[in-house]
């Protein structure tokens, strides 16, 4: 094969972050916003990246000398490095043109990080004719994020590749399908401020480190209700749900991520009457989510718009990473 286009999704975040970098289980979404990557063989040892989206025109690189030097410019750093390790571990080269183009912005924090990685390695596998299962493929990803990030448990690979809802527990240890959840009524509030993920997941160790007794307690508390959740929404019961999340949020506080901004986004949705509402994802900004119904949902959207936030309009369930 010489040309192929891949696309992966990105990721909500439902129930249990922090808790999931610990050994406890997560609850993680797709959403129907993609990160798109076309890839052609080149008879030369050169990887060339278009990504307009990240601001990467005429991006030139040896295949040579690939993983070498340490002033990668942003956009194009996952995407190289996930070249490498595809090259390393299956003792593979070629040159390469990529083009890629993002239908979200990487600003909601919606994964594009993650997206780009598992549609990359996808790609190359199918490009190269190297078959890789979903695992392998997840294995390969979540050592790229880790060599880049150092920190994270992996669950947004998790979403980019199996898509629908994923139960998932850290590092991959645990990757359930729930295949018969379906779409999930959710309202999304972006709270206007981008946060650094890998600095609220060190600082919630570093709370960890002074209180360890009290923060695993927190962390078994947001397991079990990972758990129940799971359950909840795969029966539909959107009010217990709700509870859940409303649990969730109270245990995030405690552990220091959440700010004014989303408390006020969060407590708005509530008050317009969604069975629960939580913030989304590290913390610190980014987004928070509320679960709502039909009837309730327009005066959460308002009330969320009038608490100075911007709805996102997304669908939860996306398909996983796929040839286009
Ligand atoms: O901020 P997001 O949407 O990338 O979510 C981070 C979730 C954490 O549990 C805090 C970190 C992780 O890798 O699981």
């Amino acid at each position: 094969m010489k040309e192929v286009e891949v696309s992966a999704p990105g990721k909500l975040m439902l129930f249990g972050e922090h808790a999931v970098v610990y050994n406890r289980p997560c609850l993680v979404t797709a959403v129907d916003q993609r990160m798109m990557v076309a890839m052609e063989i080149s008879a030369r040892q050169v990887i060339e990246i278009e990504a307009p989206g990240v601001g990467i025109r005429n991006y030139r690189r040896k295949v040579k000398d690939l993983g070498k030097g340490t002033n990668i410019p942003k956009g194009v750093r996952f995407l190289e490095r996930a070249i490498k390790n595809f090259f390393d571990q299956y003792q593979v080269e070629s040159g390469l043109k990529i083009k890629t183009k993002s239908e979200f912005s990487s600003q909601f924090g919606f994964g594009s990080s993650s997206a780009v990685t598992a549609a990359t390695l996808e790609g190359l596998s199918i490009l190269l004719g190297i078959n890789l299962s979903k695992k392998e493929l997840f294995n390969l990803a979540y050592k790229t994020v880790l060599d880049l990030q150092g920190v994270g448990s992996g669950f947004d690979l998790a979403a980019a590749i199996w898509g629908g809802t994923v139960y998932f527990v850290t590092g991959g240890k645990r990757i359930i399908p729930l295949k018969k959840m379906g779409k999930l009524p959710l309202v999304i509030g972006y709270s206007g401020v981008k946060a650094e993920t890998p600095t609220l997941v060190r600082q919630v160790e570093s709370l960890y480190l002074r209180y360890p007794r009290l923060v695993e307690g927190i962390f078994d508390h947001i397991s079990l209700l990972t758990r129940e959740a799971k359950k909840a929404l795969v029966e539909g019961n959107f009010k217990k749900g709700g509870e859940l999340m409303n649990l969730n949020q109270g245990l995030l506080e405690s552990l220091g991520v959440n700010t004014k901004k989303l408390a006020a986004l969060i407590f708005a949705a509530r008050e317009a009457g969604a069975y629960g509402a939580k913030l989304s994802g590290a913390g610190g900004g980014d987004c928070m989510i509320a679960l709502v119904n039909k009837e309730t949902k327009p005066a959460v959207e308002r009330a969320i718009g009038k608490s100075k936030g911007l709805v996102i309009k997304v669908q939860t369930g996306a398909e996983g990473v796929r040839r286009e």
